[in-house]
């Protein structure tokens, strides 16, 4: 009654302190060795094959440009994953009932939504952790929920996690764990299983895990996801040599590199690069290194692997999941899998 008294005298006032005392922000401690961008360019960028892993991207203008990607015509992706979340999502909260919801790569969260919505029906009041690497992307997005979502607690946690995952702050009661996006298929097969057993590693029994994987479909309709005729993805990828010339000092030129997103079927998944225009060098003061590149010498600064619904249910049974649920849209271009952890194998004494 005293709180709603307060409302009314100031309304403004108790928005703020209630809002703000329902969104906190901590750092997440990697508990496994994880390369920072120095010894990550020098591995990746001095000697062909060059690549540099895909986190680098997101800085605050990489995240807001991932964002305008979601809206492209040609990224299919996110609007196919929002409808399946849309239909499943009361399905997943009533089965799960969590206490808590954990999320990978979370960015604006905007699909989360769905399941946030799905909780307010249920009558749940989850807490929702978001992890990102980019911190401006976490406070932005935890401001915004706790504005929508009047009972909602935001804890973000901002860090790397391909660092580990035991370094999360303990949470009591059940877990919905979320990885949407396809970002599984950012890693290589062998960092998706490793990611997927750290995963496996923190549930507990009655724990899920909602899976988002692209699946393999005609070319045109992948390389076209990934080359909008806006130029969107040009810029996100481009955005990847502010974020180098910021970083390590150095003096990349963006008008002498193009993007070049190729679908290779051997290997199902995109290989997204930044291809050389002319021969040229380049100083890495950080480094003190100078990169030679040739003209159409290229670096790989993402891969997108495309999954068959075979592939991804042995992946995640191979991490010590079980499949409980598998949703798709009737042209099978996406999966949204919910995973529980499978009991322990019954080890003889
Ligand atoms: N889940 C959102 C965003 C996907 S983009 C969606 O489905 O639309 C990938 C997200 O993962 C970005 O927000 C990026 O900042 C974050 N990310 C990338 N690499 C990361 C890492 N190593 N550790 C933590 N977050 C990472
Ligand atoms: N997880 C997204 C995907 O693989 C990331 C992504 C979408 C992306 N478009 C991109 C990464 C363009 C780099 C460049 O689809």
């Amino acid at each position: 009654m005293v709180a709603y008294a307060a409302c009314i005298a100031n309304p403004v006032l108790f928005m703020e302190e209630n809002v703000a005392s329902r969104l906190t922000s901590r750092k997440v401690p990697a508990v496994l060795p994880v390369a920072g961008i120095l010894e990550d360019a020098s591995k990746g960028l001095i000697e062909a094959p060059r690549s540099m892993p895909p986190k680098y991207f997101y800085d605050e203008r990489g995240s807001q440009l991932f964002d305008a990607i979601c809206e492209t015509r040609e990224y299919y992706p996110t609007r196919t994953e929002e409808a399946l979340l849309q239909a499943c999502a009361r399905d997943v909260i009533e089965q799960l009932r969590p206490d808590h919801i954990v999320e990978f790569g979370s960015g604006t969260a905007r699909k989360t939504r769905h399941l946030l919505d799905a909780c307010d029906l249920a009558g749940e009041t989850a807490a929702y952790w978001p992890f990102d690497v980019c911190e401006e992307m976490l406070q932005d997005s935890g401001q915004q929920l706790v504005q929508e979502y009047d009972w909602l607690q935001v804890n973000a946690l901002v860090g790397d996690y391909l660092g580990g995952l035991a370094g999360l702050p303990p949470r009591d009661g059940r877990c919905l764990y979320l990885f949407l996006g396809g970002t599984i298929g950012n890693f290589t097969e062998d960092e998706a299983a490793a990611f997927l057993a750290e995963v496996r590693a923190i549930m507990r029994p009655g724990d899920g895990l909602l899976l988002g994987a692209d699946r393999v479909k005609d070319t045109e309709v992948l390389q076209a996801a990934y080359n909008d005729d806006a130029g969107i993805t040009a810029q996100f990828n481009l955005n990847l040599l502010q974020v180098l010339n910021r970083e390590l000092d150095a003096n990349f030129r963006d008008r002498n590199f193009e993007h070049r997103a190729l679908f290779n079927q051997e290997a199902s998944q995109i290989e997204m690069y930044l291809v050389s225009r002319c021969r040229q060098s380049v100083r890495i003061d950080a480094l003190r290194r100078t990169l030679e590149l040739e003209a159409g010498e290229r670096i790989l600064t993402e891969i997108s692997r495309k999954f068959t619904p075979a592939r991804l249910e042995a992946l995640l049974k191979s991490a010590g999941f079980a499949i409980h649920s598998h949703f798709e849209p009737e042209n099978g271009w996406f999966s949204l899998v919910l995973a529980r952890p499978e009991a322990a194998p019954v080890t003889p004494s």
